[in-house]
């Protein structure tokens, strides 16, 4: 049997998706190192305390800046309606192994869905308040209160963001066949079938 292949993302959001990701691991692992002194060792990455403090606001405006892009491109594609509300319902039985109740899925389903609006929603914090305290910048232009509300909001929503790309990842190598839609950009047929089928549908139609 041929198996067939569908499109679902293009090389340049496949590209873009990686640097994201690369600046992700790379804002993070600089970031936690400032978090709490027993993680300080993973300023050495990075060349040492300084560099680490000097290059994570870089890095994490990249992370931004390509994120934005993912984000113009998939906002649509993530917005809740009525059925996701029904898949989050059945959602603790599929977890279970009983996908039988859930309701067909478009290209993504609430969790990706989820997921997306975490992604977006922490990213935007992060880039306000982080420029609230990038010492020697921007710092001056904000009052000692405001600034210690945003480092307290940029930790917190570091965590979020780490929690979600901990899921996010998990659920990529969990769904058999997720992984080649970002390393090829393409799925096969079976797995479109049945994990997105309205999806498939959409993409099959004119044959
Ligand atoms: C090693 C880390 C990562 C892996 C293995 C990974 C894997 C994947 C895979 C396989 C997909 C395709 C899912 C599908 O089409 O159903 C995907 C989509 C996506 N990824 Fe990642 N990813 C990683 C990190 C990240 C990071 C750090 C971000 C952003 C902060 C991110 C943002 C996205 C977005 C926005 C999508 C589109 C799906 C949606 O809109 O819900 N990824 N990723």
């Amino acid at each position: 049997m041929t198996i067939r292949y569908l499109r679902r993302y293009r090389d340049g959001t496949r590209m873009n998706h990686w640097f994201v990701a690369l600046m992700f691991f790379a804002a993070a692992l600089s970031g936690l190192a400032f978090f709490h002194p027993s993680l300080f060792f993973l300023s050495t990455l990075f060349g040492g305390g300084q560099w680490a403090r000097i290059l994570h606001p870089f890095m994490g405006l990249l992370m931004v800046l390509g994120f934005a892009f993912l984000f113009f491109t998939m906002w649509r594609d993530n917005l809740m309606n009525a059925a996701d509300r029904d898949w989050i319902r059945h959602a603790p039985k599929m977890l279970q192994g009983d996908k039988g109740a859930m309701p067909a899925v478009g290209k993504y389903n609430a969790g990706q869905k989820l997921v997306f609006w975490a992604f977006g929603i922490s990213l935007l914090l992060l880039l306000v308040t982080g420029f609230m305290f990038w010492s020697p910048w921007f710092v001056d232009f904000f009052p000692i209160l405001l600034r210690r509300i945003a480092v307290l909001v940029h930790a917190v929503a570091a965590v979020v963001l780490i929690l979600s790309v901990i899921v996010h990842v998990y659920a990529a190598i969990w769904v058999k066949g997720t992984l080649r839609a970002m390393t090829r950009g393409t799925v096969t047929e079976p797995w479109a079938e049945l994990n997105h089928p309205l999806w498939h549908r959409k993409m099959t139609r004119r044959e």
